[in-house]
């Protein structure tokens, strides 16, 4: 399933329990309720809070977006309630918040979990009230926003630490939407290689090396999407026509290419019911190719990478027909 709005925004994914959250979020999207978005960085929050403006009924109205891990107490106070002019010094002019900002629309606050405590004291208040005052200002303005707030961690255990407060977790979580891991969602994997692969490299017609889809399939994407994102990304820049495991990163690769062809292979043995012998010549023939890459084509140079007699390297490159 790929769901596409406006054009721009594409949420894909093939999960059932992605689709159950989905199905949550259509339910409430023309309220003002708030949602709380929980998953680890780069599962997706962020094009999951454009999803629920752009879909809402509040959808042609601002979108205001803040990380709020990303800046001072101070001045975080002063993006989010606005100042008035002679506040403070510097204060020569008057600045709205981002609250005013997003009236009559959405506001997504990103990374609640980092929030000071004493901007969530003042965040609070402007959810209960509905209303703001500009730091230095006396009169109270009137807001309308629908709030949607990411996490990156569980807010309850913040609670017990002290370092989040319950009342604004009960505020702010009316609505609680968890997005899985993408090591909990590994059918998403495909489906997402080939959207970025189409998106970063339209006119090159990339495919696949089953060996290659076989890693990203096993790798455990601690950056979740944003990090299968950046590799794609990267390897459709270097890739002629098929993407191979070399053009993906190191990381992905474990200590040594070697050990990583062997694994691969073995996946191909466990997975695809290749016989023994087809695995060892898989093996092999990788083996080889991976030398000749490495060596530039120079055949005495791979056969030394190898510790391979030069004759035993051109028999079994003239067996697997490699060059
Ligand atoms: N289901 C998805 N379909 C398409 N792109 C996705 C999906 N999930 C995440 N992405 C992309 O991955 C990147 C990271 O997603 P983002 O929403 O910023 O994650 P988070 O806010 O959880 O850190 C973005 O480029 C986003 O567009
Ligand atoms: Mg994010």
């Amino acid at each position: 399933m790929a769901i596409r709005l406006n054009g721009s925004i594409s949420l894909i994914t093939q999960n059932e329990e992605m689709q159950r959250q989905i199905r949550r979020i259509d339910k409430v999207v023309d309220s003002a309720t708030s949602i709380l978005l929980i998953g680890e960085t780069g599962v997706g929050k962020e094009i999951f809070a454009d999803y629920i403006h752009h879909l809402s009924d509040r959808g042609q109205n601002s979108f205001v977006k803040i990380s709020l891990a990303a800046m001072p107490a101070e001045l975080l106070e002063s993006e989010l309630f606005g100042f008035e002019k002679g506040s403070f010094t510097n204060a020569d002019h008057e600045k709205k918040g981002l609250f005013e900002i997003a009236n009559g629309g959405t506001l997504f606050l990103d990374d609640i979990d980092d929030t000071p405590l004493n901007i969530q004291a003042k965040l609070l208040r402007v959810l209960e009230s509905h209303q703001i005052r500009h730091i230095g200002g006396s009169t109270y303005i009137p807001v309308d926003v629908r709030l949607i707030c990411a996490s990156k961690v569980e807010l309850k255990a913040l609670i017990e630490k002290r370092l989040f407060r319950q009342d604004l977790f009960y505020r702010i979580n009316t609505v609680e939407i968890r997005i899985p891991a993408l090591r909990e969602r590994k059918e998403d994997i495909p489906l997402l290689i080939d959207h970025f692969v189409k998106h970063y490299a339209p006119k090159k017609n990339l495919t696949m090396h089953s060996g290659t889809l076989n890693l990203l399939m096993d790798y455990h994407w601690p950056g979740n999407v944003r990090e299968l994102r950046n590799v794609i990304q990267r390897a459709a820049l270097f890739a002629d026509n098929e993407i191979r495991i070399s053009d993906l990163p190191d990381e992905l690769m474990g200590y040594s290419p070697i050990d990583q062809i062997v694994k691969a292979c073995s996946l191909c043995f466990t997975r695809e019911g290749m016989p023994y012998n087809d695995v060892i010549s898989c093996v092999e023939s990788r083996l080889l190719s991976e030398a000749i890459s490495q060596a530039e084509g120079n055949q005495s140079k791979a056969a030394q990478l190898l510790g391979m007699k030069l004759s035993t390297f051109r028999d079994k490159v003239q067996k697997y027909n490699l060059l």
